[in-house]
């Protein structure tokens, strides 16, 4: 059983955690912040006024690697007068840069890598007695059930598998997050059963490639096959009462199976959302980026999802400019994008990155090409969201209440299965109230690019 949120009658003054990056780092946050209260932190009104201050870092690319020290800077010069301010660097930059942080910022108290943030007690008591601690060393993640302090009370986070055993030539995660670590079937379904007991609605499972999942786990099924892949864990947790909506990120086309799809179109409370990056539409350059896969591979897998799911949206992530990359090969890329007709696409231009074979390349294109590349990209991805969102207007859909609109008290917001961001009135007509945690059917008006506004039925 996971404990309550627990709050320590000791008072240590107040806490403040900046997040970067991805959703392993938001739900890595959020079990740190359950950590500090615990220990007796409370949250603080203003970064500038906390008594520590934890940034949870992002290195995926160079500019939200210098982002993080822009904020450093201002702490450590914060530092000279305040000295009992503790300044702590977790996450992915942290652990690229271990104890060289040190040299760049000899302010900070406490330098932690991703794999170690379930320890974050341990580390701050070791501070406590006076140490600069650097925990970088690679760790096997153990179990804690100290609760979360999630920042939403009807849709969580699940952890199921941590770090990466790829090695695509343009990235850094396998360097800073580790080998594959795969939580038990048994551990998962505990803590949803926990959340779901707390009121919960929603989870979504979280891994780098998610659908890798049990790979490190022991297990074969008489027939042959693995038993603890992704497919069977859904058939595991889904009958979870009170959980409403499951869904998984992020999905690599080279595990994403025949077996996992219909699984998804089979269990009623999978959302049809299925965020699968695939990097360039050519396959030369998907091979230089030792992706695994060709481009009329990823289309099979969008084909097969629409064939049983045809509501599916379906999101991306790619990369410009990779080195080397040609004018065609890029013209590939856009063929791709604009005949898959994604609901989103998340673009990046390529960025070297520390202990990556692509950051060694002779081949690397000038920031020209890449700033127009990443435009003309952008400028197609607009259009094709542009379409897909169309087909939301008249539509009744429905949508999981989130919370009440920070900006209009007299709405809701939520998301629907298919993942788009939905504004609507907390009453419908006869006057029936809707609240956060409530499935609501929702007729749509208005179609924005990032968002849809409707009115509930009831
Ligand atoms: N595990 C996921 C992606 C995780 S990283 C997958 O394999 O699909 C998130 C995204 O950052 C990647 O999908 C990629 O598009 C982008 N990215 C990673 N390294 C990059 C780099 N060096 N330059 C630019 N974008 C990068
Ligand atoms: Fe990076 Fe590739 Fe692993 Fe994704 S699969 S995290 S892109 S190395
Ligand atoms: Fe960034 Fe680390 Fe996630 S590098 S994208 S925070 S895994």
């Amino acid at each position: 059983m996971y404990r309550e949120l627990e709050t320590s009658k000791e008072d240590k003054g107040s806490y403040w955690i900046k997040t970067f990056g991805c959703q392993m780092n938001k739900a890595d946050s959020e079990k740190m912040a359950g950590i500090l209260q615990k220990m007796g932190y409370k949250e603080a009104q203003t970064e500038l006024n906390a008594d520590l201050v934890l940034y949870n870092t992002c290195t995926i690319r160079d500019n939200a690697e210098q982002k993080v020290y822009s904020y450093l800077g201002r702490q450590a010069l914060r530092k000279k007068t305040t000295p009992h301010l503790k300044l702590v660097v977790a996450g992915c930059v942290a652990q690229q840069e271990g104890a060289s942080l040190l040299r760049r910022v000899p302010e900070i108290d406490l330098i932690m890598g991703p794999q170690h943030a379930n320890r974050l007690e341990t580390l701050l008591n070791q501070v406590d007695n006076g140490s600069q601690v650097v925990a970088t060393n690679e760790n096997q993640i153990l179990e804690d059930l100290t609760a979360a302090r999630r920042d939403s009370n009807i849709c969580a986070w699940v952890n199921v598998i941590y770090g990466c055993n790829e090695r695509c030539t343009y990235c850094v995660v396998p360097s800073v997050r580790g080998k594959e670590q795969s939580r038990t079937p048994e551990a998962i379904k505990i803590e949803i059963e926990d959340l779901a007991l707390k009121g919960f609605k929603e989870v979504t499972l979280l891994g780098q490639n998610i659908d890798a999942y049990g790979r490190d786990l022991p297990g074969i099924s008489p027939s042959g096959r693995r038993k603890n892949t992704l497919t069977d864990l859904l058939y595991y947790i889904h009958d979870i009462k009170g959980i409403e909506r499951i869904r998984f990120a992020t999905s690599h086309p080279r595990y994403f199976t025949n077996r996992l799809i219909k699984a998804c179109a089979e269990l009623p409370k999978l959302c049809e959302h299925f965020h699968i990056p695939f990097q360039s539409g050519d396959n030369e350059i998907l091979k230089r980026m030792s992706r695994g896969y060709t481009i009329e591979k990823y289309k099979r897998i969008i084909d097969e999802i629409r064939d049983l799911m045809p509501n599916a949206s379906i999101s991306a992530d790619v990369i410009v400019a990779f080195p080397g990359e040609n004018k065609s090969q890029f013209k590939n890329t856009l063929k791709a994008v604009s005949e898959i007709g994604f609901d989103q696409v998340n673009t990046a231009a390529y960025s070297p990155r520390p202990n990556t074979p692509a950051a060694s390349w002779l081949n690397q294109l000038p920031e020209e090409i890449k700033i127009e590349r990443l435009r003309e990209l952008n400028e197609l991805v607009e259009q094709t969201a542009k379409i897909r969102n169309a087909r939301y207007k008249n539509e009744v859909v429905e949508v999981l209440a989130e919370k009440v609109n920070p900006k209009d008290k007299d709405q809701l917001m939520g998301r629907t299965r298919t993942n788009r961001l939905t504004f609507f009135p907390n009453q419908a007509l006869g006057n029936v109230a809707y609240k956060p945690g409530d499935l609501v059917k929702v007729k749509i008006q208005t179609i924005r690019s990032f968002s849809l506004s409707g009115i509930p039925l009831i």
